[in-house]
């Protein structure tokens, strides 16, 4: 469910325990007051400021990766990345963290086999729109990697980079890592 993760969840601004709120839209709220509405589609951009100067991927570039994945050509590399995950995440209140997680094609794969709560981050918004439909269970949030996490420190079990840039310094070691 959506709200297992919320607890690993830290505010952007001051690194307060988030809560959810209201119903439609869903915001999240933390401790101080800072608060930040789903879209639409499900997804929650927590970017404050001006944003990034790293571009997103745009929604053609999105669409052409959901076909691509659609048509199973990776199936085999979904299958091993939830095989390699599945033994940490099969610990009841375990948490997987998929960090540049596109349309949530391979988070999703690790979610049929795990009962685990889940995060998936991405800079892209229109990939998050497919992220969110794809894995409503998860919390996606449009984050940019570069930035420190907007996560509590050692509450994630798995973290999950496939074709993704991966920021070590977000990446404890002592996480399981399945990076593609
Ligand atoms: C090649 S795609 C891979 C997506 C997904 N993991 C997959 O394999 O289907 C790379 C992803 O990294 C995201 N990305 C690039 N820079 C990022 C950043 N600074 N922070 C978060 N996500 C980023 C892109 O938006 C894109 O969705
Ligand atoms: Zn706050």
């Amino acid at each position: 469910m959506l709200s297992d993760a919320v607890p690993s969840l830290r505010c952007p601004v001051c690194r307060g325990p988030f809560g959810l709120s209201g119903a439609a839209p869903l915001s999240l709220v933390c401790v101080a007051g800072h608060s930040f509405d789903a879209a639409k589609q499900g997804y929650f951009n927590l970017l404050t400021g001006k944003g990034t100067v790293f571009e997103a991927d745009t929604a053609e570039m999105v669409a052409a990766r959901d076909d691509f994945l659609g048509a199973g050509h990776y199936a085999p590399l979904a299958e091993a990345i939830a095989e390699e995950a599945a033994p940490v995440l099969s610990v009841p209140g375990s948490l997987v963290l998929d960090s540049g997680t596109g349309t949530g094609h391979y988070l999703r794969t690790v979610l049929e086999r795990t009962p685990a709560a889940a995060i998936g981050i991405d800079i892209s918004k229109f990939a998050l729109r497919r992220a969110a439909r794809l894995n409503p269970g998860a919390v996606n949030l449009v984050w940019d990697i570069w930035r420190p996490l907007p996560i509590a420190d050692h509450s994630v079990d798995a973290i999950i980079v496939v074709f993704a840039p991966r920021n070590p310094r977000n990446s404890p070691a002592s996480c399981v890592q399945a990076a593609g």
